[in-house]
């Protein structure tokens, strides 16, 4: 596991953004697979920039996001769907039909997991990006999840709920209770995967991704047995790292 250590938002943003425009401007037809969050905002925010600036192409880039809420409708300002085109892709130049986010609004939630994991099955993703939850969960894979899941219907935990409500007016009753979610086995299958954290609140899942033991209590312990994974975090996330 390579770990980049930065000393803030800002270097981890910057950091992040220049392995990914790099990644497209080396493989324009790249898979990539992309996450949601606090985390990668500012990090979408400067792709933009590069793209303005020095013309990097999306063109013929397929992304495929990680999860999505189930049950708000579409066009909910907290979809994930919504996240992205707001941060991302309506600002770029990749194709809408190229754009791949898990149907939050589907009738048939168990199909369309089923189906969002043919998909990946059939597009190996190249450069996957992923966040950190406080309880150590990657994509909506809580822990307790299995290292050999498929995209599946999921169930969030308080934990998550709570930590997400602040972009539902603090609400938790607004949080949605399921996800479709990309899972621990199909995140696994990534050629290289690059995880993203930054802030105090995120030391000891760090910690315990990086030294400690590999379990399914600490879904993100997973990517201990990952060939090619970079991990770019803050002095703050870093901070209980015994080396
Ligand atoms: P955050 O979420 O980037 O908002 O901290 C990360 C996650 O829950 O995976």
């Amino acid at each position: 596991m390579k770990i980049i250590r930065v000393k803030d938002y800002q270097a981890m943003s910057e950091a992040a953004a220049k392995i990914i425009s790099e990644a497209v401007r080396e493989n324009p037809q790249i898979n990539l697979g992309l996450a949601t969050g606090g985390s990668p905002v500012k990090m979408y925010k400067l792709l933009v920039a590069d793209h303005q600036a020095n013309k990097t192409v999306y063109k013929d880039v397929k992304s495929f996001n990680l999860d999505e809420y189930l049950g708000l409708p579409q066009g909910h300002p907290q979809t994930y769907h919504t996240f992205m085109h707001e941060n991302l892709f309506n600002h770029i130049d990749i194709k809408e039909e190229n754009i791949f986010v898990p149907d939050g609004d589907t009738k048939d939630p168990k199909a369309t997991a089923a189906q969002y994991e043919e998909l990946l099955e059939k597009n190996q993703i190249d450069l996957q990006l992923l966040g950190i939850g406080t309880n150590g969960h990657i994509g909506f894979n809580e822990p307790g999840s299995s290292f050999q899941g498929k995209t599946a219907v999921v169930d969030l935990t308080p934990e998550t709920i709570t930590a997400n409500a602040r972009y539902f007016e603090g609400n938790q009753d607004l949080v949605p209770t399921e996800a479709i979610s990309m899972g621990i086995g199909s995140i696994m299958r990534a050629k290289k995967i690059l995880l993203i954290a930054s802030g105090a609140n995120k030391a000891k899942v760090i910690k315990g991704l990086v030294e400690g033991a590999i379990t399914e209590s600490l879904p993100a312990s997973v990517l201990q047995n990952h060939p090619d994974v970079t991990l770019v975090i803050d002095e703050a996330a870093a901070s209980l790292l015994s080396k």
